[in-house]
């Protein structure tokens, strides 16, 4: 019994591997198949493969994956020497629209090729028990229909603080959010107005046995932690996804977005943004969005705390005009920002999103900021400073705030600029002019006064030319150069303005 059985078994490994093999005896022969991944990619964790064969002999089936949940496959077609499974799936890239995958008989299993995104994949499976197949099936949890939100009375003008991205990335720990406090008041830009200390994604552990969503071992207490940064006059922020996985390849609030605006809400959360991520397989089109969205706007008011709601879907879907509705107070209107000029141009001067959206309330959200960061020189940050402050956009800064120097912080905390970011009015400068590498703006000011700003794009000094009728007046009563503060004659009508610079001017008149 014993040999006989060691010899089939060694038999069968044998034809799985393949020469001369008859057609009957690779896993594809069974009319149904379940493989699991003891060793599955991180991106984007295939943990589970089923198929089973219709009629027509094709393969029809999924994989079960922790970022995107099921990826269906269907009509998976057979090599001619049954080894070999192929199939396509729906991607997530605009510019490869599927991606081939196989799945090939080896000896201990099958061996799964494919990809999703930009990226590959190459893992062995072995099979399932139905025990596992059990275990480690996705449940999708249907959205709720939509219900517009009213305004809350939050964010009147554009919200200020900090973000741990763009310096840290992941590399994140209670002791760093906490020297960040710390430093937020002693270098004065609390007092400048910077209240919000936002923890960016890298903050997640697993789900409690309840689904309760709790902080990695580099967070031991987040309750501590708020009261730690409301003790020192600031707000704190966290980060979440309606996906399964962040970007970062955290656990998502995905199937727990109720629970978790009342997990944020416990432990004193004042702020949330909320990061598409994973979340783009589900919610591909306007009206899931959207409701995806208005899930977790609903799940914060009913949460019984006031919460800023920071939608970050990179301005899919003409974000600016339906942000408001979910409960947002800010949306992101483009993708990443950069520590470069380049990338900081693209968001500032063309990904900005439309002024008409923007008002107390609700702003266009073009990104952190990266001024600080080494990476611009000091030109370059005035204008990404004087971008923002003219697009009324929020100021949330992206570096070590222990190491801000002089001149970064002259940069921060000039007065007068944030004066014009906050303004009550609350109105995103139109760009009115734009040609040959220079552009100006004019932003109208609660008090009738218009803030000017002339940008340099291009990479040698520009003069600019200027007049009262550019911003609406017939002729300048006053004018003074923000950045330079000093008051210039009001017959000025022109400026020289260094490479990548800005002139930022405030005038009044009639
Ligand atoms: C996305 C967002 C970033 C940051 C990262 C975190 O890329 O656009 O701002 O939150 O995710 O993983």
């Amino acid at each position: 019994m014993r040999i006989a059985g060691l010899l089939s078994a060694v038999a069968l490994g044998a034809l799985a591997l393949g020469a001369g093999q008859p057609q009957g005896r690779t896993p594809f022969q069974a009319k149904t198949l379940a493989f699991a991944f003891d060793h599955a990619d991180h991106y984007p964790g295939v943990r589970l493969l089923e198929a089973s064969r219709g009629a027509d002999g094709h393969f029809h089936g999924r994989m079960t994956s922790d970022w995107y949940g099921t990826i269906p496959f269907d009509d998976a077609t057979l090599s001619a020497d049954g080894q070999t499974l192929a199939f396509e799936t729906r991607n997530i890239n605009a510019k490869e629209k599927t991606r081939p995958w196989t799945v090939t008989a080896n000896a201990g299993g099958i061996l799964l090729t494919g990809g999703i995104w930009h990226s590959n994949l190459h893992q062995s499976g072995r099979p399932a028990t139905a025990a596992e197949v059990k275990r480690l099936a996705f449940h999708p949890v249907p959205l709720p229909p939509f219900r517009a939100l009213a305004p809350d009375g939050q964010a009147k003008t554009p919200p200020m603080g900090w973000s741990s991205w763009n310096k840290f990335a992941d590399h994140i720990d209670d002791k760093t959010i906490r020297a960040m406090a710390d430093a937020m008041v002693s270098s004065g830009l609390r007092d400048a107005g910077y209240v919000y200390i936002n923890i960016d994604d890298g903050w997640q552990g697993t789900r409690g046995p309840d689904g309760s969503l709790r902080p990695n071992a580099r967070f031991p207490d987040m309750k501590a932690l708020a009261d730690y940064v409301h003790a020192r006059g600031l707000k704190l922020g966290i980060y979440s996804s309606p996906g399964p996985r962040t970007c970062a390849g955290y656990e998502g609030s995905y199937g727990h977005v109720a629970q978790d605006a009342k997990t944020f809400a416990a432990w004193g959360i004042d702020y949330l943004k909320y990061d598409l991520c994973s979340g783009e397989w589900f919610y591909d089109n306007r009206d899931t969005v959207v409701r995806s969205y208005a899930e977790m706007g609903a799940a914060l008011r009913a949460s019984g705390r006031s919460m800023l709601f920071s939608l970050c879907e990179y301005g899919r879907f003409d974000v600016g005009s339906w942000g408001r509705s979910v409960g947002g107070h800010l949306w992101r209107t483009t993708g990443d920002i950069t520590d470069t000029y380049a990338d900081m141009a693209k968001n500032g001067f063309d990904h900005n999103g439309k002024p008409g959206d923007a008002g107390p309330g609700g702003w266009n959200d073009p990104d952190m900021l990266e001024v600080g960061n080494g990476g611009m020189s000091d030109d370059e940050y005035r204008t990404h400073m004087t971008l923002w402050a003219m697009s009324a956009a929020p100021l949330l800064m992206g570096h070590d705030l222990r190491l801000t120097s002089e001149a970064t912080k002259r940069i921060l905390t000039n007065r007068e600029v944030i004066a014009i970011d906050q303004d009550a009015r609350g109105v995103q400068a139109q760009a009115l002019r734009k040609g040959d590498g220079t552009e100006i703006w004019v932003k109208p000011l609660a008090d009738g006064r218009r803030a000017i700003a002339l940008f340099n794009r291009g990479t040698s000094a520009a003069t600019l030319r200027f007049t009262p009728q550019d911003a609406g007046l017939t002729r300048f009563a006053s004018l003074r150069d923000v950045w330079n503060a000093r008051a210039l004659p009001e017959s000025t009508a022109e400026l020289a303005v260094p490479a990548h610079g800005t002139v930022l001017l405030v005038a009044s008149g009639r």
